[in-house]
């Protein structure tokens, strides 16, 4: 009997073997990489787009990113970490569009309207003067310039993760203060992760204007 309830106890650990990783790779942040798809949708890049990584770590999404802005795009991959943009530039010397850099901590170094987005995965939380940060962005964006953040929800975290989540409403009201207004935002399917994209209010107020007039033309 009893060796029965061993052997049952045994095979009910390892059949949830599988669920508790799925939960602690998105405890641990990895789980949004999953919604990779997902992501760049939510970024619906184009061929020869300028894109700027900050805090690219790895350069897991600077790859996807790569891809889809293709051989005649680039992107930045921005590290504070010198090993980091060592490791970037190994692994993907044959992915020439891809230029690791090492960042200052209190903006991206590049230059005002070179880019087309900047994207924030999980590094937002590590800022320091969020909106003096976010004010540097919309100067070195072009007019139709974009930024994208993702993040753990913080009302999603637990625990020490809390240290590394952030509150989607207190990024739109300090994107807003800097400058930024919120064009999309989602939950990332299958993970505790949001992304929030955020336009010009200029370039979004030329884009209506000319809806407004198309449609008078067309009437
Ligand atoms: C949690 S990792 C995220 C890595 C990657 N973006 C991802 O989503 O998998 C945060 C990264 O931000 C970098 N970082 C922290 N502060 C930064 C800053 N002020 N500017 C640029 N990168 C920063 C860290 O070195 C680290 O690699």
């Amino acid at each position: 009997m009893l060796k029965h309830v061993k052997v049952s106890v045994v095979l009910i650990a390892v059949s949830c073997l599988p669920v508790w990783a799925q939960r602690s790779n998105v405890r641990a942040g990895r789980g949004y990489r999953e919604a990779a798809d997902f992501v760049m949708a939510q970024l619906a890049l184009k061929p020869g787009q300028v894109i700027v990584d900050i805090g690219a770590g790895d350069g897991w999404w600077t790859k996807h990113m790569a891809d889809r802005v293709g051989a005649d795009g680039r992107v930045y991959a921005g590290e504070v970490v010198q090993n980091k943009v060592d490791a970037i530039r190994n692994r993907y010397v044959d992915t020439p569009q891809i230029k690791a850099y090492r960042c200052p901590m209190d903006g991206t170094g590049l230059p005002d309207h070179s880019c087309d987005l900047v994207f924030l995965s999980k590094t937002y939380h590590h800022l320091e003067g969020h909106v003096d940060y976010l004010r540097h962005l919309t100067q070195v964006t072009k007019a139709s310039g974009r930024l994208a953040v993702v993040e753990l929800h913080m009302a999603l975290a637990s625990g020490q993760s809390k240290d590394h989540a952030w509150q989607p409403g207190l990024l739109t009201q300090q994107a807003e203060e800097a400058g930024w207004i919120l064009q999309t935002y989602s939950m990332i399917p299958g993970s505790d992760h949001f992304i929030a994209v955020f336009i010009k209010p200029a370039f979004l107020k030329a884009k209506i204007d000319e809806a407004l007039g198309a449609r008078n033309e067309d009437s």
